[in-house]
């Protein structure tokens, strides 16, 4: 059947659209009380994130309760490094948790390139969550970069710096490089069965790429997401890789539809590194839904008037932060779908 919505995915391939497509990154989860009703009867964000039915609920509520034009699948960049071997916890207050790292050599007999059956339960939320929106809005399916995932893996857990995770590149680029291309060898198997199981469109999160030198990057980072953008066809791809401003122009050379961009990203320079062959999604300062409605509308209608109307994904320049209001959420999102050009 047909998209009733299908703004998102034809503002991502380039083509007409009535208005700007509208949604959050972070939307599912984080904000909404009736995630945290959701969550709160759970031994914890693991048990959400494995239990499809209940993944499938709080994937759904803000397309419900907030109105956004896309629904993204409730799970975690962190699936996959379990599936591979390394497990983790999500500790509160805390963030992420790897009891095993990656440091040498040796550490890669903990791990393996992981088939897609290992991550059944994100897949069967998929289809539920198809079912589930009745084509209402399109579905998008993501997988961390497989930088972003070594930092984790190498790190065992968050940082302001992931220091040890860059420490390798320079004591010991082969074994970076091994363990890069097998993250790499596991998500585009799968991201295809997201794809397989419904996914309309993906994303690659990119979350820590901007702590990269430009070169590193792109023999680290960008290097991958290109292998994996030349092995998914068949929907229009996302890369969002937070702080990598001289990225941009390579981005716009790979097989991706769109390239996210973070609030520090100027609107104009972007669109011209980048040209006219490519959709631009972001931008705004998630902080700036702490501030009162009507400078939260004043600032929206200035970023979707630098962006023109021309191939533009409205969003944030990263996740959505856990205390934001709804209700300020909902001035951000109204004001996107009412916005005229002349
Ligand atoms: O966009 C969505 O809402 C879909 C679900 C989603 C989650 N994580 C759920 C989640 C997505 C797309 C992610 C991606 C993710 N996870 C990234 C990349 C995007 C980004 O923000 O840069 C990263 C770096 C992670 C790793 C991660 N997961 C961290 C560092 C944490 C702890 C702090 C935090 O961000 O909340 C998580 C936990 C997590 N992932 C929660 C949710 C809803 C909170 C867990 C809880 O309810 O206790």
């Amino acid at each position: 059947m047909a998209l009733k919505n299908d703004l998102i995915l034809r503002a991502a391939r380039g083509e007409q659209v009535e208005r700007t497509p509208v949604w959050l990154m972070r939307q599912a989860g984080r904000i909404l009380p009736e995630y945290r009703a959701v969550r709160a009867k759970l031994s914890g964000f693991k048990e959400l994130v494995e239990t499809p039915e209940l993944a499938c609920e709080v994937t759904i509520q803000p397309v419900d309760l907030l109105g956004v034009d896309a629904a993204i699948i409730f799970s975690d960049i962190l699936v996959v490094p379990e599936a591979m071997g390394l497990e983790y916890q999500m500790i509160k207050g805390k963030g992420p948790h790897f009891e095993n790292t990656i440091r040498s050599e040796k550490d890669l007999s903990k791990i393996h390139v992981s088939e897609p059956l290992e991550l059944q339960y994100v897949l069967d939320a998929i289809k539920i969550t198809k079912k589930e929106l009745n084509d209402r809005v399109p579905l998008i399916g993501f997988a961390g970069a497989p930088w972003t995932i070594m930092a984790y893996m190498v790190e065992g857990s968050g940082s302001k710096t992931f220091s040890e995770a860059r420490k390798i590149l320079y004591q010991n680029p082969k074994l970076a490089h091994q363990l890069l291309q097998m993250i790499t060898d596991t998500t585009i198997s799968y991201l295809k069965a997201q794809i397989e199981a419904g996914a309309d469109m993906i994303q690659i999160f990119d979350s820590w790429a901007g702590i990269l030198p430009y070169e590193q990057y792109q023999e680290f980072s960008a290097r991958y997401i290109d292998q994996i953008c030349n092995a998914i066809s068949g929907v229009p791809k996302t890369v969002f890789a937070k702080g990598a401003y001289r990225s941009l122009g390579d981005f716009a050379q790979m097989s991706c539809n769109t390239i996210g961009l973070d609030w520090n990203m100027n609107i104009q320079d972007a669109r011209t590194v980048v040209g006219d062959n490519r959709t631009l999604q972001g931008n705004l300062d998630p902080c700036l839904l702490y501030a009162d409605k009507q400078t939260i509308e004043t600032e929206t209608k200035k970023m979707l008037a630098a962006f023109g109307g021309k191939r533009h994904i409205a969003n944030l320049g990263h996740g959505v932060y856990p205390d934001t209001n709804p209700d300020n959420v909902k001035v951000f999102i109204e004001t996107v779908k009412a916005y005229q050009f002349n």
